[in-house]
């Protein structure tokens, strides 16, 4: 009889993903291209924060037969070095960033050599790398994933003398296409543009047409600071990984060197905690100067355990930057020319006990605002995390969510659906609870929603007085208009029935009365509602709704 066991493999991480390619973006044609860009610029981009270089982009995408597409993306930041180029590109789960805790778009080591990955599964043809570190020599060859073993093969290597620096990708790849749809490569590069003003961007259509998303700002982004990862925000894994991964000599100097806020003395609490009634030959004593590397996970569990009965100092912030009020309202006014903006930063929050973060955000309304719908404008959110724009699976990402549980109809946004208004907002944060490996929604956690919600609520505060205000003028205007009907059939009446006066005369006057009357605001209909500023709105005192309320 046959036994399935006869038949156990073991297979790589790269064979995985060539099975599950989906959980990478790559589903639908318009996707998985977007894709590919997505994870080109997200890496260019981070190169240049991480070297504080102002990035110079470039994606030229070109169509052959049977719709193969060839990708070139190349920038002008610090290349990859030789001996890492192979595992950069070719390898998964391999990288700069992964193991790191900072504010960075990429965080996981599969982007890249994902791509590769699906080039080479579509058209079966290695990707082309040239890369320039800025020694006076540049390398190119040709790579690809052997998937079984998830190992990088590098062929055709050549170096030569040049100036060039930076990375230059050229991919091939089919089951893909090309169009100026709501998810494509060109939106993809609009909104990487609005997050990213100090970043030039150019676009190449394979009609050969070229767009240039130009540099709004020389100001380069703070640079990205590593942190130590709070006590709060780690599981029994991230414990265990970590410590069995580590140099230092004892459990105890293990976890005041590789945590943030873990002095000695809170050693001795932990150890107090953990250890309670339990002497050192007790199977379940923690022993803090044994080596790190023997640390067992029942023991790691405990100590987790303990670290959430600890008063902590909640971590540092400094590590977060966001893209700043001026800069949004700067790139969200070039792209969409609109009416109205109005931005806002929240300050710096924690998320799991200890994972720091921060919510920018912002509404703009009228002029090119909001999205193409089949009654004409909609509302239209627009999300970024770390300045990544998240194109896809928007249903289940925690700022959508956010966006949906306001009232808008408070804010004198009668239908979200069919307005000219779009919603920016960007999730700042050392790590990004993403939903899936394709990075393109945010996890859906209470302290996440609740905090994206609060920093749309304070914009649309804004927006309902600016939409409010516009409201009235054009109420004004209609009652001026109706009022001036009536002057001039008055001003030829009034001195026939009287006798005396002329009409001419009669009629300046009333004109300069109605319009001081205007100037005076005194032909408002609405003065009930409270002063000018909307001072009390919904019986509620200026700038404060439930939700700031309850937040209170
Ligand atoms: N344009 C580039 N310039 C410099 N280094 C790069 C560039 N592209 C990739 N790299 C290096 O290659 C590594 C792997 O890239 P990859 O996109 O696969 O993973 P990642 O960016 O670390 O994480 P993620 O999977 O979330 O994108 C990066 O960590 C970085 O060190
Ligand atoms: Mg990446």
């Amino acid at each position: 009889m046959a036994n399935a066991f006869d038949e156990f493999k073991v297979h790589s991480v790269a064979e995985f993903f060539k099975k599950n390619r989906q959980m990478l973006g790559f589903s639908g044609r318009v996707r998985s291209l977007t894709t590919v860009v997505h994870e080109y610029v997200t890496n260019s981009l981070d190169a240049a924060e991480e070297a504080g270089i102002l990035p110079d982009i470039s994606v030229e995408i070109k169509e052959f037969p049977n719709e193969h597409y060839v990708v070139k993306a190349e920038d002008n930041c610090t290349g990859i070095p030789q001996k890492h180029v192979g595992k950069a590109l070719g390898m998964m789960l391999a990288g700069t960033k992964f193991h790191r805790y900072m504010q960075q778009r990429g965080q996981q080591g599969i982007g890249a050599s994902g791509c590769t990955m699906f080039s080479q599964i579509t058209t079966g043809k290695p990707v082309h790398v040239k890369s320039g570190t800025g020694n006076g020599k540049v390398f190119e060859c040709d790579l690809f994933i052997d998937l079984k073993t998830n190992q990088p093969k590098i062929t055709n290597f050549v170096e030569m003398p040049g100036d060039f620096k930076g990375l230059s990708i050229q991919a091939e790849f089919a089951e893909v296409k090309y169009d100026k749809s709501t998810h494509s490569v060109f939106e993809y590069l609009k909104l990487t543009a609005i997050a990213n003003p100090h970043a030039q961007i150019t676009l190449i259509e394979p009609t050969g047409e070229k767009t240039v998303f130009p540099r709004s700002t020389n100001q380069i982004p703070k640079r990205p600071s590593e942190i130590l990862p709070h006590p709060l925000g780690i599981t029994t894994n991230d414990l265990i990984e970590k410590a069995h991964h580590s140099v230092s000599r004892k459990v105890g100097s293990f976890l005041t060197t590789e945590f943030s806020r873990v002095s000695n003395d809170k050693i001795k609490e932990i150890d107090g905690i953990v250890n309670e009634g339990k002497a050192p030959d007790n199977p379940e004593y923690v022993n803090f100067e044994k080596k790190p590397s023997e640390l067992k996970w029942p023991e790691a569990e405990r100590i987790i355990l303990a670290f959430q009965k600890v008063k902590w100092i909640a971590p540092s912030t400094d590590s977060i930057t966001p893209i700043g009020k001026e800069q949004v309202e700067k790139s969200l006014r070039n792209i969409l020319n609109p009416e109205f903006v109005s931005v806002t930063e929240r300050k710096p929050k924690v998320f799991r006990g200890g994972v720091p973060f921060m919510v920018e955000a912002a509404v703009a309304y009228g002029g090119q605002a909001g999205t193409k719908t089949a009654n004409g404008i909609g509302g239209d959110i627009i999300r970024f995390a770390n300045r990544a724009p998240l194109l896809f699976d928007g249903g289940g990402c925690a700022t959508t969510e956010a966006v949906k549980t306001i009232d808008w109809k408070r804010y004198d946004i009668k239908d979200f659906e069919n307005e000219p208004l779009t919603v920016f907002i960007n999730f700042v944060s050392v790590y990004v609870p993403y939903t899936g490996a394709g990075k393109q929604a945010i996890s859906l956690e209470d302290e996440i929603i609740q905090e994206i919600r609060y920093a749309v609520m304070e914009v649309a505060r804004d927006l309902e007085r600016y939409v409010h205000g516009k409201f009235r003028a054009h109420e004004r205007a209609n009652k001026i208009k109706a009022i001036m009907r009536y002057v001039k059939q008055l001003s030829a009446d009034l001195p026939d029935l009287a006798g005396m006066g002329k009409p001419d005369q009669l009629e300046a006057k009333l004109v300069k009365l109605i319009e001081t009357k205007y100037m005076q605001g005194e032909l408002e209909g609405d003065e009930e509602e409270g002063d000018e500023n909307g001072e009390v709105k919904n019986g509620k005192p200026e700038g404060k709704d439930d939700a700031e309320e309850e937040e209170q």
